[in-house]
């Protein structure tokens, strides 16, 4: 692939980047000319991913993380990590995602493995590297969701971690539209803190083939029928990339922030979904969670640009 450089250069950590859409969302941030800090799971994954994407776009300016975000002890280490080698970081994509089977399965924390993964483990990074993203001149916060969040029917926030009511489908489609609301959250803080020099906003990439099932067909095979007959509508890892690309670089989108996109455009939620009591009640939980985690990282606002 050939080198287009078309926003000034950033520095963009990409979550879950070892395969999927994560890859490639690596690869085009790298073929646009940013340095791409890839996170994955697995060591030899991610760093054959990370000279994959060096191979392909010519930067050289792409590096390999490995950290098990299921764990929140795992995310203090990583996120100190990268405050400590990079000078600096514009953009953050919370896109590492995982999907378990239809019995309810916990991380050695005690977690519920989902929500630790999809829910738990952005709502800690993002504010363990909010520190790094607040000197930024300009930064922007991108997680990946899904439309996922609509099959899950009512949330159940008396039982966030579905200890009495667990199916897969609860578990992934809440999961997504909690850490939907926790991105709802952070914008409204920033705003209301007069935060000017970040952005957030949450993406849904359409249904791409990539490893998301893996885990759960193996587990659930009764589920395997129905992605068989969903194949054909499926796209490709590349192309469920390019919203996430188009928000944590076009300049098109510099100073949005709090929406939904889908198809680089942003989405009509349905109020249905919408719950600024649930959202609150959400991030209390998470950071009541996350507490003991966060208690040598004061939130620097007073660091960031003010209006
Ligand atoms: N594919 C879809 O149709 C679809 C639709 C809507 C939303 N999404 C979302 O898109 C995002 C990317 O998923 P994908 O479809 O590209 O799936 P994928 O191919 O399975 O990629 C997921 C990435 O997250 C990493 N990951 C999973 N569990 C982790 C953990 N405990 N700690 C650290 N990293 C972990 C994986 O690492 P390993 O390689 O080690 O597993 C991989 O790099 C996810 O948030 C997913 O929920 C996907």
């Amino acid at each position: 692939m050939t080198r287009s450089v078309t926003t000034e250069p950033k520095t963009i950590l990409v979550t879950g980047a070892s395969g999927g859409i994560g890859k490639q969302t690596a690869l085009t941030l790298a073929v646009q000319g940013h340095t791409v800090i890839m996170h994955g799971r697995n060591p030899d994954k991610t760093s054959s991913a990370c000279a994959w994407v060096i191979e392909h776009s010519g930067n050289h300016n792409v590096h390999a993380h490995v950290a098990d975000l299921s764990l929140m002890s795992e995310v203090v280490r990583f996120a100190a990590e990268i405050r400590e080698s990079y000078e600096s970081l514009d953009v953050l994509v919370n896109n590492a995602g995982g999907q378990f089977g239809s019995s309810r399965e916990t991380t050695e924390e005690g977690h519920e493995k989902t929500f630790a993964i999809n829910t738990l483990a952005p709502f800690l990074l993002t504010n363990l590297l909010l520190p790094k993203l607040c000197e930024s001149p300009s930064a922007r916060i991108v997680t990946v969701s899904s439309e996922s969040y609509r099959q899950a029917g009512r949330p159940l926030l008396d039982d966030i971690e579905l200890k009495h009511g667990y199916s897969l489908i609860r578990a992934y489609g809440f999961s997504k539209l909690y850490v939907w609301w926790l991105m709802r959250q952070f914008d409204a803080r920033l705003k209301a803190a007069g935060v000017t020099n970040i952005t957030v906003n949450t993406v849904e990439p359409g249904s791409a083939v990539t490893g998301l099932q893996r885990e759960s067909l193996r587990k659930s095979p009764f589920m395997l029928p129905l992605v068989i007959l969903w194949l054909p509508f499926m796209r490709t890892a590349r192309h469920g990339a390019r919203t996430s690309v188009y928000m944590a670089s076009s300049p098109k989108v510099e100073g949005v922030s709090g929406e939904f996109w889908g198809n680089c455009r942003p989405k009509r939620i349905d109020p249905r979904w919408v719950s600024t009591d649930g959202e609150r009640r959400i991030w209390d939980y998470c950071a009541a969670v996350c507490a003991p985690y966060l208690h040598d990282v004061a939130v620097p606002l007073s660091q960031c640009r003010t209006a």
